[in-house]
């Protein structure tokens, strides 16, 4: 029974739909729980235990769904709370981030030079250097924070010289300016990818949990017997914290497919 439970799924705001769309294309058969914590965004911005109360409180609500593995599709949560959600729900629970799957990519591509950009507090965290650091010790390694980009994207900023410009300001820093592959460190981001490209003229290789956090969760949940059986498609459930028009015009953009957003406030 437990492997017909959805899994959760969940975001500071609606970029881990990102996240969502590659699970149901890959696995059409699961049932998906999403929060998106819209109240609290930008978690960028937020102090550390904040974004672990955040956390917690989702957690909760994803567990009273019955969820059976939870995915934490937010870099800056991963980064901050992932050690505190293992040790709430235990070694036993399915947990996964969206850091983990960049890694295995990056393990895989034996790059010289490597680029992240990502929000202040997933940047300041330095998480992505130290375990780049542990499987690759000998390559350059630069990290810059783009505060701006998941808020413009979040909210469906679609000027294109603007949206360009700003894109480009962040991308042509010195920090930047020889690598060879950039790290998507935030969940948004891959909504920006063509023009990221166009900024590097298709040059660099551009990685993000998207190209195998599918597989890998895939893999993990046959693995503990855990993927439904049953073979029909699941109506999914998407909840936010703080409803508002523009987010339910671009939920369809982030998920690729017509969604209906609910309002839940979990933390009153
Ligand atoms: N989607 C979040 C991430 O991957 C970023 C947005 C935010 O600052 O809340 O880090």
């Amino acid at each position: 029974m437990k492997s017909d439970f959805p899994i959760g799924i969940f975001d500071s705001g609606i970029g881990g739909l990102t996240v969502a769309r590659e699970i149901t294309e890959l696995m059409p058969h699961e049932k998906i729980v999403y929060y998106g914590d819209t109240l609290h965004l930008p978690y960028g911005q937020k102090s550390k235990q904040n974004i672990i109360n955040y956390c917690s409180k989702i957690c909760d609500f994803l567990i009273e769904q019955n969820c059976k593995a939870i995915i934490i599709a937010c870099n800056t949560a991963s980064c901050i709370a992932l050690n505190n959600i293992k040790k709430k729900l235990g070694d036993d629970y399915l947990i996964f981030n969206v850091i983990d799957p960049v890694i295995k990519k990056i393990e895989e591509l034996k790059s010289n030079n490597i680029g992240i950009i990502g929000t202040n507090t997933t940047i300041e965290s330095g998480v992505y250097e130290k375990k780049i650091k542990e499987i690759e010790k000998n390559c350059i390694i630069s990290s810059l924070a783009t505060p701006l980009l998941a808020p413009m994207i979040e909210t469906g900023f679609h000027d294109a010289t603007i949206k360009r410009k700003i894109i480009a300001t962040y991308l042509n820093h010195k920090k930047l300016k020889s690598i060879d592959t950039l790290i998507l460190g935030c969940t948004h981001y891959p909504l920006i990818k063509k023009e990221i490209n166009e900024i590097y003229n298709n040059k660099i290789e551009i990685i993000s949990s998207l190209e195998s956090i599918g597989r890998y969760i895939k893999n993990e949940l046959k693995i503990k017997k855990l993927m439904t059986a049953t073979k029909y498609e699941k109506k999914h459930e998407f909840y936010i914290s703080d409803l508002t028009t523009s987010f339910q015009e671009n939920a369809k953009s982030f998920f690729n497919k017509e969604i209906h957003l609910k309002e839940k406030n979990i933390f009153i």
